[in-house]
């Protein structure tokens, strides 16, 4: 699988430190070869770093699956997503540069392009000032390159499941990269797939619906990140970790903090559907913003937005391109 994507030069600025990693894990390494790596966190399914190669002056990522009982599984992830990531070409898509073991059964790392900070570290304090993304136009320019992305990898009947702002990645030119690909599922007509995936807080209630997993689940998450990245806040962040019923949410009242239990998925089916219409409702302003908002946070799949019709959408115009449809 060498050679997979031309490898790409990024700009040598020193690697950024996105996640913490774990206690006890070697924080910098230098390999035989003369690079340097530097761990960025431990993910769900293994170890992320990035490394540094001195003779090609070029960054780059590593993922290696986790070293514990985890591991045969971990191993199985990563081995779909670089299947899945060897068949996706688009800009806006993290590319694989080389994977490990292609003898063997398993691949057991595999080599990323460096794509810079993920979206929800450039709201901390420690990187927010290498990625400025305060202004409309500019978060419109990351939602854009995200909905282009969703709107290839559905044309390629493929649905990502787990879009949210810690798989989203920016570079210091402001070019978006999706990553994660190891929930991938592909979709077809006859396809109905109910396998758990995704982050509570972005994941779309199409589980709790019977709807099962399409295009249109990850067009939920990407209002998610939309309503996110237009409020600096979370639409659900009482879903975080909240998975199995009985459910209880922590919920404000206007007077404090109030435990509601949910038994089952009718109940909290209605309670994301009022707190997803009233949250928006009250924090986005602008009118053409909200409808979109609302729509592609609708319970019902079908009423949701597809990629394409939101990489279409007025709002998405910038002032540049609405100056250029009006100048001769
Ligand atoms: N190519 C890359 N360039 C820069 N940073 C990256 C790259 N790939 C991953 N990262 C960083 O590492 C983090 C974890 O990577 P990824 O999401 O692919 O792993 P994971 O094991 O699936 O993690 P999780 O379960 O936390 O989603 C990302 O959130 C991002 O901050
Ligand atoms: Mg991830």
């Amino acid at each position: 699988m060498q050679g997979l994507t031309p490898p790409r030069t990024e700009s040598l600025s020193p690697p950024l430190s996105l996640s913490q990693p774990s206690s006890g894990d070697s924080v910098i390494s230098s390999g035989s070869d003369g690079s340097v790596s530097v761990v960025l966190g431990q993910g769900g399914c293994g170890r992320v770093s990035i490394v540094f190669n001195k003779d090609q002056r070029q960054l780059m990522v590593e993922k290696e699956p986790h070293d514990n009982h985890l591991r045969p599984r971990c191993l199985q992830i990563l081995q779909h997503e670089v299947q899945v990531l060897k068949e996706l070409h688009h800009p806006n898509i993290i590319s694989v540069i080389h994977a490990s073991s292609e003898c063997g059964r398993w691949c057991d790392s595999m080599t990323l392009e460096y794509g810079g900070v993920d979206i929800a570290s450039t709201t901390t304090p420690s990187t927010a000032h290498i990625v400025d993304l305060h202004t409309t136009e500019d978060k419109k320019q990351v939602l854009i390159q995200i909905a282009e992305a969703l709107k290839y990898l559905h044309r390629n009947n493929k649905v990502h499941r787990d879009i949210k702002p810690q798989n989203i990645l920016i570079d210091g030119q402001k070019q978006v990269r999706v990553c994660d690909f190891g929930e991938v599922i592909h979709f077809g007509p006859d396809s109905y797939d109910m396998s758990p995936a995704g982050t509570p807080e972005y994941c779309s209630p199409d589980l709790y619906t019977q709807a099962g997993w399409s295009p249109s689940s990850d067009m939920w998450s990407f209002g998610c990140v939309m309503y996110r990245a237009l409020t600096g806040k979370d639409l659900f962040p009482e879903l975080a970790n909240k998975t199995q019923f009985p459910m209880t949410l922590f919920l404000e009242d206007g007077e404090g903090i109030e435990a509601v239990d949910f038994d089952n998925e009718d109940e909290l089916l209605g309670w994301i559907d009022f707190t997803a219409q009233s949250r928006i409702s009250e924090n986005i302003a602008d009118p053409q913003a909200k409808t979109l908002l609302l729509n592609l946070l609708s319970i019902d799949p079908g009423r949701r937005p597809p990629a394409g019709y939101v990489c279409a959408h007025p709002w998405f115009k910038t002032h540049q391109s609405r100056l250029a449809d009006i100048l001769p």
